[in-house]
């Protein structure tokens, strides 16, 4: 057991090596970042979003992979929500060490943290997943189809969540490159692209994942697309797929109706 002086001077020494980017709560109310989070990319606000569906995935006695597991936030929710094993893969030293302190206080039993490029040619050597949560990621890798190609070998469904284009989601398979530039901490969260939602679907296609619920969360301009190879049951939710359904026809007709205003705005366009 730790006391309150032990674990803010470990956090505190922690931060400096590295800023915290993970708010997690420790004991005697401790917390790892004290600001409030407002931003849908931000941990706690990332998990209410997603927190229902993986639900409805059901990861209870599953072996889960938390893909740029951070500092483990996801991880540890995953094994509350009763996942068998928990690994938690991030290539950022730093990161898995913040998440290996935290894991040590709270006293997780059955999560692993390791460092790991997810390029790395030998990444089947992890084994197989039933469920990979993958937040965050895709629009921070410069080769997001290969991110794709490689969690394809090691797992049949996995949810995605990432920063997507706003316009066009749905009907072009675009991307937008934004430079590779960090404003994070981490030199690992460059912003590489800004995949279209029908983008990462046609990729995740061309990798065998045929069944794909899409979730997008335009108001924020951040995606979820639920991606599998086999028809879990998440595909056959009706709930699910009405909402999404609602949600796609809201956002397509606001980008056919964006396109037509900006284009009798544009001074550019000579009218006949
Ligand atoms: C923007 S953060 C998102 C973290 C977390 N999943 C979340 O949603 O809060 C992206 C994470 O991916 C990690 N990362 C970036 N490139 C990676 C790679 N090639 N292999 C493994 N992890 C990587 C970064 O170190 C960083 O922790």
């Amino acid at each position: 057991m730790y006391t309150r002086e032990e674990i803010e001077k470990r956090i505190e020494k922690l931060g400096e090596e590295q800023p915290w980017n993970h708010k997690i709560e420790l004991p005697y109310g401790i917390q790892t970042v004290e600001s409030k989070q407002i931003s849908h990319g931000k941990n706690t606000i990332k998990w209410s979003r997603v927190e229902g569906y993986i639900n409805q995935i059901d990861v209870k006695d599953k072996r889960v992979l938390d893909v740029g597991c951070n500092e483990g936030f996801f991880s540890m929710k995953l094994e509350k929500l009763g996942a068998k094993e928990v690994v938690g893969l991030d290539a950022d030293e730093f990161r898995i060490k913040k998440a290996k302190y935290v894991s040590e206080v709270l006293g997780t039993s059955n999560i692993s943290y390791e460092v790991v490029d997810i390029f790395d040619k030998s990444i089947e050597k992890y084994g197989h997943f039933d469920f990979v949560l993958c937040l965050g990621f895709l629009h921070r890798v410069a080769y997001p189809y290969k991110a794709i190609q490689q969690l394809a070998k090691i797992s049949d469904t996995i949810l995605f969540e990432w920063k997507s284009l706003k316009e066009g989601n749905f009907d072009s398979s675009v991307m937008k490159f934004c430079g590779g530039v960090s404003k994070d901490s981490n030199k690992y969260s460059g912003l590489y692209w800004l995949p279209s939602v029908r983008c990462v679907a046609d990729m995740l296609k061309a990798s065998g994942f045929v069944h794909n619920l899409v979730i997008d969360d335009s108001a924020w301009r951040r995606a979820i697309i639920i991606s599998s190879r086999v028809d879990n049951g998440v595909f056959k939710n009706k709930d699910l797929i009405s909402i999404n359904k609602f949600i796609l026809l809201k956002k397509t007709t606001r980008s056919y109706l964006g396109s037509i205003f900006r284009t009798l705005r544009d001074d550019r366009i000579k009218w006949l």
